[in-house]
């Protein structure tokens, strides 16, 4: 008996690592990030003070060449003044969702594009005022 199922977990693990593109290990990945929090408000109302040097790093690696280190703008990029967490947070979503925001909302949208809720949340925490 012990012998069959471990014959058959075998087989499991063989099957799962020839077909390494198979959907269901990946949608098990998935699961939890859409599970626990998927309202913005709470992803961004979970994170502890601790997750503003995140927000620091993904400024920092996405951000800063165009809004500056102090948010101040750089060239046709605006400067980030009096939004709020939670305000330039709803912001960023819109624009990597791709809804209009300003005339150049593709820039943004671009520039978002492959940022998690959690890395879009961080950012707005550093960011806002
Ligand atoms: C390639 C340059 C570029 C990058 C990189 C970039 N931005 Fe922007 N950002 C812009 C431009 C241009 C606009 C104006 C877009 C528009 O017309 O709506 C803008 C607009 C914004 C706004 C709206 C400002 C307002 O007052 O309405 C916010 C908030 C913002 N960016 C935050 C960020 C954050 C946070 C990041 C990093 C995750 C980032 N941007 C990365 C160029 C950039």
């Amino acid at each position: 008996m012990r012998a069959t199922h471990f014959g058959t977990s075998l087989l499991l693990l063989a099957m799962l690592a020839a077909c390494g593109d198979s959907p269901s290990p990946s949608e098990e990945k998935e699961a939890p990030a859409t599970s626990t929090a998927s309202d913005p408000k709470d992803i961004l109302a979970a994170l502890p003070p601790e997750a503003q040097p995140y927000g620091l790093d993904v400024y920092t690696a996405k951000c800063v060449n165009c809004h500056g280190d102090l948010g101040q703008g750089i060239e046709n990029s605006p400067a980030l003044r009096g939004l709020t967490p939670a305000a330039m947070q709803e912001k960023l979503l819109a624009y990597r969702a791709g809804n209009p925001q300003g005339a150049q909302t593709a820039v943004m949208t671009h520039a978002v594009a492959n940022l998690s809720d959690a890395e879009i949340a961080a950012v707005s925490l550093y960011a806002g005022e």
